[in-house]
């Protein structure tokens, strides 16, 4: 099984080469292999249910990524099997299923295949399959699924750093979802057309982050909220704001129990997140509590 995420700063800069903060939540995602006499492949989970024989396998919705993943072992499975994916949080949260469902498919396979469990080979075969099916992907989300706790991550030259094995943290869902690679596009072009500016707005991002991981190894939360709070506005800056995110991040705000709040993830949609524990939590009903995961996927 393995935990979901949320990214708490640096969204988009870090596929730019910036660093961004992600957090493994205690949330969980459990895949679970069955060996299958017959040369074939059947995945389920609350998304459906699909058959393919063994030697036909290639990624299709809504299991793009664990077919990819079987897809590039292939040569090396012994036979056919049957996985299946149960998760603790709907695909639709945005608290990474996609990275937490990869980490738990390679850790699974590898366990079937006899390999040792080795984080940094399971990062690396799920980063794979995650870029083969989705183009672009920085890994942060996949490196809290697969390492747990606190981590200040970088894609390129890749950098995964233990910060933390708590945080009090709290999301609200906005009620609404955009697909990440599209929001990702968006900001690309915005990018294009503001080379200067989006450039600068990053350089911006990768300071607060540097400073965020060091007030994070500190313990020293008033300091990460209001690193928070101004990623918040550079993450306005990108367009990534509509309505409900910025009514949640403002209702966030007004807790005094809250040092600081903003969007999590790609933007445009899914979740906001407070630092901090709400003092009137009947104000807030939307917002839950995200205890932290100090440990990332593991075999049970
Ligand atoms: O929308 P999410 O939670 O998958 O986060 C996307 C974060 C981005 O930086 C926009 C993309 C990435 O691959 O890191």
């Amino acid at each position: 099984r393995a935990p979901g995420k949320l990214m708490l700063l640096g969204e988009h800069a870090v596929l730019h080469g910036r660093l961004a903060l992600v957090a493994a939540v205690e949330r969980w995602l459990t895949v679970s292999l069955t060996p299958l006499h017959e040369p074939a492949v059947r995945v389920q989970s609350a998304l459906g249910e699909l058959e393919l024989p063994l030697d036909k396998l290639a990624p299709q919705s809504p299991f793009s990524f664990i077919l990819q993943i079987l897809a590039a072992r292939q040569a090396t499975l012994p036979g056919g099997l049957a996985l299946t994916v149960s998760s603790e949080f709907p695909a639709t949260l945005g608290l990474g299923s996609s990275s937490a469902v990869c980490a738990a498919t390679v850790a699974a396979v590898r366990a079937w295949l006899g390999l040792p469990f080795d984080r940094s080979a399971i990062f690396t075969e799920a980063l794979a399959a995650i870029r083969a099916v989705q183009g672009r992907g920085s890994g942060a989300d996949l490196a809290a699924a697969v390492h747990g706790g606190v981590l200040a991550y970088r894609a390129a030259p890749l950098s995964i750093t233990p910060l933390a094995t708590t945080l009090p943290l709290v999301a609200a869902y906005s009620g609404g979802k955009e697909a990440t690679p599209a929001v990702v596009h968006q900001v690309q072009e915005l990018g294009k057309r503001w080379p200067a500016l989006i450039g600068a707005t990053y350089e911006q991002m990768e300071r607060s982050s540097l400073l965020a991981a060091e007030a994070c190894r500190a313990g020293d939360w008033a300091k990460l909220g209001q690193l928070m709070n101004f990623q918040q506005g550079q993450m306005e800056s990108l367009g990534l704001a509509n309505l409900s995110l910025a009514t949640l991040v403002h209702q966030l705000r007004r807790d005094a129990g809250i040092f600081g709040s903003k969007i999590s993830g790609a933007g445009l949609g899914d979740c906001v997140i407070g630092l901090g524990t709400l003092q009137d939590p009947a104000a807030m009903p939307a917002a839950q509590v995200m205890p932290i995961a100090a440990h990332g996927v593991e075999l049970i």
